[in-house]
């Protein structure tokens, strides 16, 4: 659900978009970070923790905690929290990371 009209800071969104989240289009507003947007749609869940494969989402929304990683345009590992939608951004949840996973990294 999207805060359309917020009773102090007015209306702010104003410039829809569509982005696509695992190839499904979603309404999104230009003024809207990609975590937003998603959390607005119903995503909570954007991938899922390297060592333990638990659920992982927005957490600190300050782009402190890489808790909310997700794929964008092709690009692995961006805060979705800090990266503003753009028109027909594709965003994929970042759900593996077999590199980090692996023997040499002390798992
Ligand atoms: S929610 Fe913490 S970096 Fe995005």
């Amino acid at each position: 659900m999207h805060i359309e009209n917020h009773p102090i800071l007015g209306k702010k969104l104003q410039e829809p978009v569509t982005i696509y989240y695992n190839d499904l289009p979603l309404q999104a507003f230009k003024q809207q970070s990609v975590a937003a947007a998603l959390m607005a749609n119903g995503v909570k869940q954007l991938g899922v923790s390297r060592k333990l494969i638990q659920p992982r989402g927005v957490f600190c929304s300050r782009g402190r905690c890489y808790s909310c990683y997700v794929t964008v345009n092709g690009e692995d590992h961006v805060r979705s929290c800090m990266k503003k939608v753009e028109e027909g951004m594709e965003i994929y949840p970042n759900l593996e990371d077999p590199e980090v996973r692996s023997d040499k990294h002390g798992d």
